[in-house]
């Protein structure tokens, strides 16, 4: 084992980073560096960088990645339509992957041979950052402390931050494990471990219950340009602010709230509880979009990218040449996916009422069922015709058979 003079550690500041910190500092007498990346957690990082000094940091990174993580991250797997088995919408594996990317980052230019994060060891997000930080410097030493150390419960990291004087907060005593960025929030542990339980209106933190939300429905306009999101309400934003906004009017109307029962990649089933209303209502909006922009093998095939796309962002796969490969194919086909979506947010439910797009494919003069139809209705004859003689065929041949 080489040793180890500098780590870069990933911080939020919470109990397990804060006495990571120190857990490190004392195991490898090495320097910290800590590094925190602003995702949109929701939470001021202004006393931050005291925190970290405090508990021995040498060098404090913190960096707000909110656009680089809207458009490099969340709008790469929004216009690919991924969603983990249906329902989640990948908030935290995303953010995983771009923190991993700094970490290295700041290690190769801080020359520190090791990173570390905070993640257990029977958790999906471990994956996603030692897979990103190999998958960019092959020679990276990771630790996980958490995997390895002595400390192994709540209490014994309280009694520990304790004993060296690690500043924890109070709130810290919260019985949940809680992940939070602009693409949503990912809540597990206590009582939602029993999958049978309903979850506790605390368990939420940006949704209002749907008994609490308004009696009257909310109704929003989305224009997207080439499946990028840019307008609400006919006015220009940025993705992160846009996103930001519609998790507000989404939480208000008690949209995206997600309590799913999810497969892990390390074998275990796990029952979280997800809040993600901007998310909700995007994917929903674009993919309507595309209902009525795309042709139908294309909207049919994307479907099938877009399982596949999901499996390797919640596999840590950010950096595969398949997730590569399938940008290229997504990227193609959202040239024609601009236009205007009408969604209806009430008291839970988000629904589309309206679209339209200059690229429409809708025909109203093939669907109308007036006067002005155009369509040929006695060339289905024929295509009847056709398209039914591998079954007419077999059901002749087979008969015949059957008579000897
Ligand atoms: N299950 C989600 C995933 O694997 C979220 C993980 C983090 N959850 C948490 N509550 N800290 O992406």
């Amino acid at each position: 084992m080489p040793k180890i003079k500098k780590i870069v550690l990933a911080y939020s500041g919470g109990l397990d980073t804060s006495v990571i910190l120190a857990w490190l500092k004392e195991k490898y007498k090495a320097e910290i560096i800590t590094y925190t990346a602003n995702l949109g957690q929701g939470k001021t990082l202004d006393s931050l960088e005291e925190k970290a000094k405090n508990t021995g940091a040498s060098k404090v990174y913190i960096e707000d990645l909110r656009d680089e993580f809207s458009l490099k991250y969340i709008l790469p797997a929004l216009k690919a339509g991924a969603i983990y088995e249906g329902k989640y919408p990948l908030a935290t594996a995303l953010g995983r992957f771009l923190i991993a990317k700094n970490l290295v980052r700041v290690a190769e230019k801080e020359k520190a041979e090791a990173i570390a994060h905070g993640c257990s060891g029977k958790g999906n997000d471990q994956v996603r950052f030692e897979v990103t930080a190999k998958a960019l410097n092959p020679e990276i030493i990771i630790l996980a402390p958490l995997r390895e150390w002595e400390l192994t419960s709540r209490e014994e990291e309280v009694r520990y931050a304790q004993k060296h004087n690690i500043p924890i907060q109070i709130s810290e005593e919260s019985p949940y494990s809680m992940d939070r960025n602009l693409w949503g929030i990912s809540v597990e542990c206590g009582h939602l471990e029993d999958p049978w339980r309903e979850p506790l209106p605390e368990a939420y933190q940006i949704t209002t219950s749907p008994e609490e939300a308004p009696n009257k429905p909310t109704y929003i306009e989305i224009e997207f340009q080439q499946g990028m999101p840019s307008k609400l309400d006919g006015k220009n934003y940025e993705l992160a602010s846009l996103i930001e906004k519609l998790n507000l009017i989404g939480g208000k109307n008690a949209v995206g709230r997600i309590d799913l029962v999810e497969n892990r990649l390390i074998g275990i089933k796990s029952r979280e509880v997800y809040e993600a209303p901007a998310a909700v209502i995007l994917h929903y909006a674009h993919k309507e979009l595309e209902r009525l922009t795309l042709d139908k093998d294309t909207f049919h095939f994307k479907e099938i990218i877009a399982q596949r796309y999901s499996e390797l962002v919640y596999n840590g796969l950010w950096y595969s040449p398949l997730r590569q490969a399938l940008d290229g194919f997504v990227i193609q086909t959202q040239k024609f996916v601009s236009g205007q979506v009408k969604l209806k947010l009430y008291k839970g439910s988000c629904e589309v009422v309206a679209r339209k797009s200059p690229y429409s494919l809708y025909e109203r003069k093939l669907a109308t069922y007036t006067e002005e139809d155009i369509f040929d209705q006695k060339a289905s004859e024929g295509f009847m015709h056709i398209w039914g003689l591998p079954l007419r065929t077999v059901a002749k041949i087979r008969k015949r058979k059957e008579k000897k």
